[in-house]
């Protein structure tokens, strides 16, 4: 049989199984079950998040033979084929290859008709944003007052293309980033449905490279998975990658805090012989720095990228007495930063 991967594999079904976006899927649920739904929605976020996916389950959520209900069964017939992408009343529509106003147009020729099984007539149009001036006009008359059984789900990575019009007329969600402890925990979800083991620095290090794009991570882990069978360790993982492993990035950062300045060069200097990326080292480093402050000083509930074994070994460190020395030497020049800054929560 041919070969799926993990992204596709286990792509959430429902609702509940949607990891990090609670908002939406709660928001979602509760519309559902007071049959207030609307007909025209607006998903943003950055790449592999959740948005298509949720689409679907929307589209599962209203036509489900059971439904409408927030847990679509997911064995009807009509379930199955949103599923595998062959319902004929879901349309799913590319917006950067359908983007003409003759696309629209022909879109919106078959609209009045009823749906030929379902409920409604579900149109999602991925990318949405790539729609040409005249598309997105041929759409707002529709999008306005769309027949009873018409709902759009409209998604896309860059919500500031679409034009205000649209996104008026829209209900919009945003997605988040996921955090990479919700990401780590993911990933080792499908390791232990997958029979694979991993140690914390492997997932730990996903988590990380994904930057918060669930596919990321899990597209990520298939190679990762080629390359290291049914065990991935964190050192090797990170030497895959082309990275620092942590030993290397620990070694650094005790003879940063211990001021030694030639134990500072020799592991650099080691790390960059064993074939890491410099500039990816420098992020490691200044990343894991900036988690030591922050442990420092709020504590373990202000740090929710640090996942807790990674914790004990971070706190220990951020007892440092250098860590101290060097937070009131900056301050002054953090604090007027943090005054130039126009938006200063981002800077912490
Ligand atoms: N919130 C999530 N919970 C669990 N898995 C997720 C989540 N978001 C994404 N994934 C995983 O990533 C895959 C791709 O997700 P999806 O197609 O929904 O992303 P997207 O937001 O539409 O991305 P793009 O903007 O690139 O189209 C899913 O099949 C699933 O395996
Ligand atoms: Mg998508
Ligand atoms: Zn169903």
């Amino acid at each position: 049989m041919a070969y799926t991967v993990f992204a596709r594999k286990y792509r959430p079904q429902t609702l509940d199984e949607l990891v990090g976006q609670e908002h939406v899927a709660r928001t979602l649920s509760n519309a559902i079950a007071a049959d207030r739904v609307a007909h025209a929605f607006l998903f943003t976020g950055v790449r592999g998040v959740g948005k298509t996916t949720t689409a679907r389950i929307l589209a599962k959520a209203l036509n489900c033979e059971k439904g409408p209900t927030a847990t679509p069964c997911n064995e009807c017939a009509i379930c199955k084929d949103i599923t595998a992408g062959v319902d004929m009343d879901v349309q799913e529509i590319d917006g950067a290859s359908n983007n003409s106003v003759d696309d629209v147009r022909r879109l919106q020729e078959s609209l009045p008709y009823r749906p030929a099984r379902d409920r409604s007539k579900i149109v999602i149009v991925d990318e949405v944003h790539m729609l040409s001036t005249g598309a997105f006009n041929a759409f707002l008359k529709t999008l306005e007052e769309p027949p009873p059984h018409v709902k759009f789900i409209f998604a896309t990575t860059e919500s500031h293309k679409v034009p205000v019009t649209i996104r008026s007329r829209c209900q919009r969600y945003d997605f988040r980033l996921i955090p990479q402890t919700v990401v780590a925990d993911h990933v080792r979800r499908v390791l232990g449905s997958e029979g694979i083991t991993a140690d914390d620095d492997a997932i730990a290090l996903v988590a990380r490279e994904s930057a918060g794009s669930m596919r990321d991570a899990l597209t990520l882990l298939d190679q990762l998975v080629a390359f290291g069978g049914d065990h991935l360790v964190g050192e090797d993982v990170a030497r895959h990658l082309g990275i620092a492993g942590r030993a290397a990035l620990h070694r650094a950062l005790s003879a940063v805090l211990s001021g030694d300045a030639a134990a500072v060069l020799r592991a650099i200097d080691a790390t960059l012989a064993s074939g890491a990326d410099p500039n990816h080292f420098v992020k490691q480093l200044v990343q894991t720095l900036r988690d030591l402050v922050v442990l420092r000083v709020a504590g373990m509930t202000a740090c929710s990228s640090i996942s807790s074994t990674r914790s004990a070994r971070l706190r220990r460190r951020s007892r440092a007495r250098r860590i101290r020395w060097s937070c009131s030497a900056c301050s002054r020049s953090c604090r007027s930063s943090w005054t130039r800054s126009r938006r200063p929560a981002r800077r912490v």
